[in-house]
């Protein structure tokens, strides 16, 4: 078989290993201790933000920031239809209501008209998501939630590093959520990051995130454990180190993702924004002839490479449907011929050349016709 190829495997390396050392021999296995406000302030230097909360997921975050915004029954939160299902979830764990806005069928993001059309006066907060690391079109729904006095929550725990007119993406909304779960760009075996610059705020989630436990162990309020451990901060720091050559590589992926199929007729890839510069957490591809995505990627699979479907769209789902939808059937569209290809930091440019040569055949030959190299 060919030398093997990754999906979206986590890169961890010897720094990995040394810091989680340290914080182990420092006695500190917990949520106390250095490391986690190394990441913290180390994420909000990075990100230009007043400030970032270490939680214990990207989930965790989300419902925090939703917690924090005072959403809770009776009230409605506009999410886009295609994204993962943890975009979502915190919406109901919150008490609220989840009401769902079509996506772009060019860039696969939350389309503001939607959004726009999915306004009642119930609505509260809307939840842009920036999927696969690509940015919404944050003017428009930023313009949107002044407009009818809507919190706006980022989902961006797909796109660390992703800006949008050169700002950071988790740092465009009232509070920005990320994820470091292990198949993200940069990962502390799992946690998340809440951001933003109201400092109130923050002080207030990160209190709530350990309990709400204030003097002598004295609790004033319902808080959550949501805290991240000084073992998963050291993880998550000595990536973060990192996350400049992995946003490269993955880059350069997409690059050639796109140089070597971009031409071909029946394949098309997630477009940006105008300002827009995607972290390219995955390149995905749609294949156009929808009757020919599971052939695709079962040949694909024989010769060692591994692909995965989009999203299926959350308001599909058994807990989802019967939500209100915003539908212009793009989301549809998009799940039924869309293919995440291999993104792995793990992998070198010769590998993805292997995956484009694979994908060129399939094309140019109109099936597969050469054997899967053994
Ligand atoms: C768009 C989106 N939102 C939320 C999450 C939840 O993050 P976590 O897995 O860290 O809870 C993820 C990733 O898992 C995601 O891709």
């Amino acid at each position: 078989m060919y030398k093997k190829i990754h999906l979206d495997a986590p890169n961890i390396g010897e720094l990995e290993k040394l810091y989680l050392n340290r914080a182990i021999d420092s006695g500190y296995v917990s949520s106390a201790g250095p490391w986690v406000s190394g990441l913290e302030e180390k994420c909000a230097a990075y990100l230009h933000t007043a400030k970032a909360v270490a939680t214990n997921s990207g989930t965790s975050a989300l419902h925090i920031a939703l917690h924090e915004l005072g959403i809770g029954k009776g009230d409605e939160v506009i999410v886009p239809a295609l994204t993962f299902i943890a975009t979502v979830n915190p919406v109901v764990y919150a008490g609220a209501t989840p009401v769902f806005a079509d996506v772009d069928i060019r860039t696969w993001n939350m389309d503001p008209r939607a959004v726009e059309d999915a306004v009642t006066d119930k609505t509260r907060a809307v939840i842009p998501v920036h999927l696969y690391g690509n940015p919404c079109d944050m003017d428009e729904i930023n313009r949107i939630a002044r407009k009818y006095g809507l919190h706006v929550i980022e989902d961006a725990a797909e796109s660390l590093g992703a800006r949008y007119r050169g700002v950071f993406t988790g740092t465009l909304g009232d509070l920005g959520c990320f994820s470091l779960n292990g198949n993200k760009t940069i990962t502390a075996g799992g946690g998340g990051i809440v951001t933003g610059n109201d400092v109130q705020r923050l002080n207030h989630i990160k209190f709530l995130i350990n309990q709400a436990r204030g003097e002598q162990g004295y609790h004033t309020e319902i808080g959550f454990n949501y805290r991240m451990t000084n073992l998963q901060a050291a993880v998550g720091l000595a990536q973060f180190e990192r996350l400049e050559e992995f946003l490269a590589k993955k880059r350069a992926f997409n690059k050639a993702y796109r140089d070597a199929l971009g031409h071909i007729n029946g394949i098309r890839f997630q477009e940006e924004y105008k300002g827009a510069e995607s972290s390219y957490w995955f390149t995905c591809i749609i294949v156009e002839d929808a009757s020919v995505r599971r052939e695709l990627q079962e040949g694909l699979k024989d010769r060692g490479i591994p692909t995965r479907r989009l999203f299926p769209p959350v308001s599909e789902l058994p807990p989802y449907r019967g939500c209100r939808f915003i539908d212009r059937g793009n989301s549809r569209y998009i799940y039924e011929r869309g293919i995440c290809l291999p993104c792995s930091t793990l992998n070198n440019p010769e590998d993805i050349e292997y995956v484009c040569r694979a994908l060129s055949e399939f094309y140019y030959e109109g099936s597969f016709v050469y054997a899967p190299v053994k």
